[in-house]
């Protein structure tokens, strides 16, 4: 490489270490033991989101080393920083889920700043829970340096009483334990069963939906994804992510040359086609709105209807991670979509090849097992997507919908239960106080409202633990985790706190939840609403300082991402 072209690579961190002026700057390097050598390399900034909050990331410091030898060996100099993370699992069900959608954008703004900062030539992130890899391509989006990203892996299933287990399992037991149909020394063995080791909540929840979705935009290296975060091939993997960084930088692509329209309606399309969590949505309309591109609800929508839905995964299907990265992971899904021809095949990739030219170039099982887990497009579970976003008066800037009935629809009329806040529902439902027939609204839980809109699963799974799986509905303008089933509809826009529609709706209500007509309503006479509405007063906030009420000040609606914006868009 001559040394115009290795000065092209270092254009940031030549200004951060080069000439005299910078002999200081040299000199704290020094310090941690770079070497002369190591001032002439790309320098590459290793963000490491390892934590001993979540056994998501728990492993990530193994992963991250090897990162870092890759970078190494293919002529660059890693420099390793930490970033966030909180525990969805471990924060649900409580106050500290408020924490979980604020981690995402603080997760973004350090990554951000520290490479901003430090004058990083590439990025290479390492990430696990929910809002990691969202938080980590809104920063890659924001900085547009070179970047790849390695999604950590999948915990393996636990086993109990003869079937493969996750946390949610443990979830739903909490609610059959609470209604007597489950006896303290199985919810005891359960627990102790359901997470055996490292990695991410094994069904196609947030973690896991994001990890294909960051293969599926062309920012992690194809086939990374649904390694288990216990497999012996991660290192070998993650030792290929840190050539990859280095092959980016030298080809020179930025994120925001694979972050594209095309790229984002592909991971829509994927996200339909398996069912993933409803928070997909708001993701990837966050970071759409980081790269400035114009992204709305009904583009979810109509590509949710074009798209078949083959994905057999938990907590719709069957199957967990761990069984889609035996027979073929990411590439498998990928594969099928694009022989249907529905993918943007020309979307780029951080190889320098387009998406079709990678997936081409993986061999694929077609084995009978492989297609019980992700169905053959011609033969689909249902013959469009998962994902449905409803409007109507109850919610005229949208809401969102993930259907895991196995009809393949929603259709569910039922009484209004008003509850303010996630806990006088959880109290109530665990009382036995909701009836089949009802439908449960939790509202101020919004982006705002909460603030950080928290994740309703120890709501809807204790719902489901108690036999209501299908005859108990829920609205919110809070969120669910992907782990959530049943016919519950949340991101309901605009949210309580700023007198949304949710706000007005009164225990006794009828509300209606159709997804084939795509509708969310309240039966109530013309007018009714607006009456209510010169009564309503917003409630005082819980927050007068520190995080919680500055992002309370920032968020955007969910129908927008819930990003913090603080200029319109
Ligand atoms: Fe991290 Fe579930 S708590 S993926």
């Amino acid at each position: 490489m001559g040394d115009q072209e290795n000065d092209r690579r270092r254009a940031r961190s030549r200004v951060t270490v080069d000439g005299p002026e910078r002999a200081p700057h040299r000199s704290m390097y020094r310090a941690m033991g770079l070497t002369d050598q190591d001032f002439r390399q790309p320098f590459v900034g290793v963000a490491n989101l390892a934590t001993e909050v979540t056994p998501c990331n728990f492993h990530l410091d193994l992963v991250a080393a090897e990162v870092k030898t890759g970078v190494r060996d293919a002529g660059g100099t890693p420099i390793e920083f930490p970033a966030i993370t909180v525990s969805d699992a471990i924060a649900m069900g409580h106050q500290g889920m408020k924490g979980s959608l604020i981690s995402r954008e603080i997760i973004a703004d350090s990554i951000e700043v520290v490479a901003f900062a430090e004058g990083f030539d590439a990025l290479a992130a390492v990430g696990g829970c929910d809002k990691n890899l969202p938080g980590i391509l809104m920063a890659a989006v924001r900085l547009n340096i070179p970047t790849v990203v390695l999604y950590g892996g999948t915990m393996m299933p636990g086993h109990f009483q003869g079937r493969a287990v996750s946390v949610v399992d443990v979830f739903e037991a909490v609610g059959a334990h609470a209604a007597g149909r489950l006896s303290d020394q199985d919810l005891d063995a359960l627990e102790r069963a359901a997470c055996p080791g490292p990695g991410t909540c094994g069904g196609l929840f947030t973690a896991n939906t994001m990890g294909i979705l960051v293969e599926t935009l062309g920012m992690a290296k194809l086939g990374t994804s649904a390694v288990p975060a216990v497999h012996p091939d991660r290192a070998r993997r993650a030792r290929e992510v840190g050539a990859q960084v280095m092959e980016t930088l030298a080809l020179g692509i930025r994120p925001k040359d694979v972050i594209t329209r095309q790229s984002i309606e592909n991971g829509i399309r994927v996200a339909a086609a398996l069912g993933g969590s409803t928070n997909s949505v708001l993701h990837l309309m966050a970071i759409a709105g980081e790269a400035g591109l114009a992204l709305t609800l009904e583009d979810f929508d109509r590509i949710s209807r074009e798209t078949p839905h083959i994905g057999n995964l938990k907590p719709g299907g069957e199957y967990l991670m761990a069984d889609l990265h035996r027979v073929g992971g990411v590439p498998l899904i990928l594969r099928r979509l694009l022989e249907a021809g529905l993918l943007h095949e020309d979307a780029m990739t951080i190889s320098g090849k387009t998406l079709g030219e990678e997936i081409r170039q993986y061999p694929l099982p077609t084995t009978e097992e492989a297609d019980r887990i992700v169905y053959p497009v011609e033969r689909p579970l249902h013959p469009d997507g998962a994902l449905a976003i409803l409007r109507g008066n109850l919610a005229p800037d949208g809401a969102a919908l993930k259907i895991t009935d196995p009809s393949g629809a929603v259709e569910f009329t039922g009484s209004a239960r008003v509850f303010d806040g996630e806990e006088a529902a959880f109290a109530a439902i665990s009382a036995g106080l909701v009836q089949s027939g009802e439908v449960v609204v939790i509202r101020y839980e919004g982006p705002q409202g909460g603030p950080g809109m928290r994740e309703m699963l120890s709501v809807t799974a204790a719902i489901v633990g108690q036999g209501h799986v299908s005859d108990v509905a829920m609205v919110t303008d809070g969120r669910f985790s992907g782990a959530t089933r049943g016919p519950m509809v949340g991101h309901v826009s605009p949210e309580a706190w700023v007198g949304g529609p949710i706000a007005l709706i009164q225990d006794g209500d009828t509300i209606t939840i159709n997804s084939r007509k795509r509708e969310l309503s309240v039966d109530l006479p013309a007018g009714e609403l607006d009456r209510r509405r010169e009564t309503w007063r917003r409630p005082e906030p819980q927050f007068r300082g520190g995080a919680f009420a500055k992002y309370q000040r920032l968020f955007s609606s969910a129908s927008r991402g819930a990003r913090t914006t603080i200029w319109e868009d």
